[in-house]
């Protein structure tokens, strides 16, 4: 059969066929630990829990409105009112099946075919998927260490071309756990809408950060607008610990709202209902105490790594201050380094490659979502290994 060239050209995740191999060391019955995997280790809390066996026994399985759950669009405006002191009216939120699909609709409501789009090196590897699904051009722009990684206006600036249409950021990022800071992501809004371009800004690790408190763009141009070309993208996925719900969201301006509308419509009627209606207990404050809790381990455990790491022989450089991951050098190639680590040393963390152009065979990641117990041990494995070699 003969295939569209946009399937060929979608990428495979390198680090699965990592991740096949630890597997079947587990599956032969050597305690791997796993310091790959980009989900929280806690399960969904309990209120949520309660509400989505609820929503299913109550016969909430039906379709909803293609834009979600008015109740739930009501709920995430009334969020960012109490949690980010920021008026985000309901009809800009459209809810999603996850941030994966807010990031498709954004770029195929906003990119012709043939416009380039930048995106940050390092960053999340579907990104460059979701651009090429809407016919556009991933152009990557290599960010610096000192600059956590993040890009800066200048960076972009200089990549900025006739067929730029805009830029997709995330802070925080996957896979550096930094964030932008406000007056950069100020400069960059400003001066991308100045070009008539749009900025899309994932903030799906937002409320996981543990220097600071939580941050959204948001906070800088209020709700999006014609002045402020804006689409902001969450899930319920990491903060919320819902990744196998599928719920996320986008806040959108208004003139983008119909278009969003006809493409959610069609590609996928409407998100998961009953999900939906769990989700609500999201913002109850006995979830909210839960997610809370689960913010000061993590922030126990980053900790804990930033300290333990170096320590081990591995050099990190950048500050890494939100979601569950470390962007850190590999003592050699990275994809070799993560292999032998993997086979003589039983952790499992992963190559860079999927997620940068500019730096996959030197940098690696490492994820800390797993118990204080399995990162001291997976440390001093580390540790050994490098000792040894
Ligand atoms: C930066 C970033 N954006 C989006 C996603 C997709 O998340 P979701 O589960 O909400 O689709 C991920 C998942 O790891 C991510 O790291």
């Amino acid at each position: 059969m003969k295939q569209s060239d946009l399937s060929n050209l979608v990428q495979p995740f390198h680090v699965m066929e990592l991740v096949k191999h630890a597997n079947a060391l587990e599956a032969q019955g050597k305690p791997v630990i796993h310091l790959s995997i980009g989900e929280p280790d806690f399960p969904m809390p309990e209120p949520v829990q309660q509400a989505l066996i609820k929503a299913v026994a109550d016969n909430k399985t039906r379709y909803t409105a293609a834009l979600g759950l008015p109740e739930l669009r009501e709920a995430i405006s009334t969020y960012y009112r109490t949690a980010f002191q920021v008026t985000v009216p309901a009809r800009q939120i459209v809810i999603t099946s996850g941030a994966s699909t807010a990031l498709m609709y954004a770029c195929l409501a906003l990119i012709n075919p043939g416009q380039e789009v930048m995106l940050a090196d390092p960053g999340y590897p579907c990104n460059k998927t979701f651009v090429q699904m809407a016919g556009g051009i991933p152009r990557f722009v290599q960010t610096r260490e000192e600059n956590n990684f993040q890009p800066s206006w200048d960076e972009l600036n200089q990549n900025w071309k006739p067929q730029t249409a805009g830029v997709l950021l995330a802070s925080p990022n996957n896979p550096t756990g930094t964030q932008l800071s406000s007056s950069d992501m100020k400069e960059i809004v400003q001066e991308v809408a100045h070009r008539d371009g749009f900025t899309i800004v994932d903030e799906i690790y937002q409320s996981l950060c543990y220097d600071n408190t939580a941050q959204s763009v948001l906070q800088i141009t209020g709700a999006p607008c014609a002045q402020w070309p804006l689409v902001v993208i969450n899930s319920f996925s990491k903060y919320f610990g819902m990744t196998g719900l599928r719920l996320g969201w986008m806040v959108v301006p208004d003139a983008l709202a119909p278009a969003i509308e006809r493409l959610a419509q069609n590609l996928s009627i409407c998100p998961n209902t009953p999900a939906q209606w769990a989700a609500l207990a999201c913002f109850q404050d006995d979830t909210l105490k839960i997610c809370e809790q689960r913010r000061q381990i993590f922030k126990a455990r980053r900790d804990f790594m930033m300290q333990s790491l170096p320590l081990a022989g591995i050099e990190i450089q950048s500050t890494p201050d939100s979601a569950f991951y470390i962007y850190a050098k590999a003592p050699f190639d990275s994809e070799r380094y993560c292999k032998e680590l993997l086979e003589k040393a039983l952790v499992c963390a992963v190559p860079g490659k999927d997620f940068s152009e500019h730096r996959g065979t030197t940098m690696m990641r490492f994820s800390y979502a797993n118990s204080m117990e399995n990162l001291e041990l997976a440390v001093e494995r580390i540790r050994r290994f490098n000792s040894q070699t």
